[in-house]
């Protein structure tokens, strides 16, 4: 099976229902998704698929070859982050960190297609992703600060 993640083509040797979490983590290496739940319940394991947020521990491998998959290695780079992850450096939004990736993926989908979310927006947005660490008001905080900074303000 085929698989683009952050730009690079995979040959990947799976079952078509492995879980797209397991791909990546376990088959191309790509660490940084982490597996919370497995059931859809925490967001840990958000990646893009096609610019859409998806839990990857309930996406099957099968359901996404060829499409583009983008995961938290792919989304800035050190020199360039994206707007989300200089907000959440900004921020110094992390605790323990394990729910990040997924909360920084969520929320960049969010704001790609709502460039200036309202709280509501925010709230709804990110509802599904957890973090036992309570993170959630520099979480909200370093949305909006990516919104104003995309937008220049
Ligand atoms: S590990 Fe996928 S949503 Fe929790
Ligand atoms: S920062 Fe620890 S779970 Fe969110």
């Amino acid at each position: 099976m085929y698989l683009i993640v952050n730009d690079v083509g995979h040959e990947v040797d799976v079952e078509p229902e492995m879980p797209l979490l397991w791909v990546l983590r376990d088959v191309i290496g790509l660490t940084g998704t982490k597996y919370g739940c497995g059931v859809a319940q925490c967001g840990a394991c958000t990646v893009h698929v096609d610019g859409v947020a998806r839990r990857s521990c309930q996406v099957r491998a099968g359901d996404v070859a060829g499409a583009r998959i983008r995961t938290i290695e792919g989304l800035g780079t050190p020199d360039a982050p994206h707007p989300v992850q200089a907000a959440w450096i900004a921020g110094q939004v992390a605790q323990c960190g394990y729910c990040q990736s997924g909360q920084i993926m969520q929320a960049a989908a969010l704001l790609a297609g709502t460039p200036d979310p309202t709280d509501a927006d925010i709230d709804a947005a990110m509802a599904g992703n957890l973090c036992r660490c309570g993170t959630y008001p520099r979480i909200r905080a370093a949305i909006r600060a990516a919104a104003r900074a995309a937008q220049g303000a």
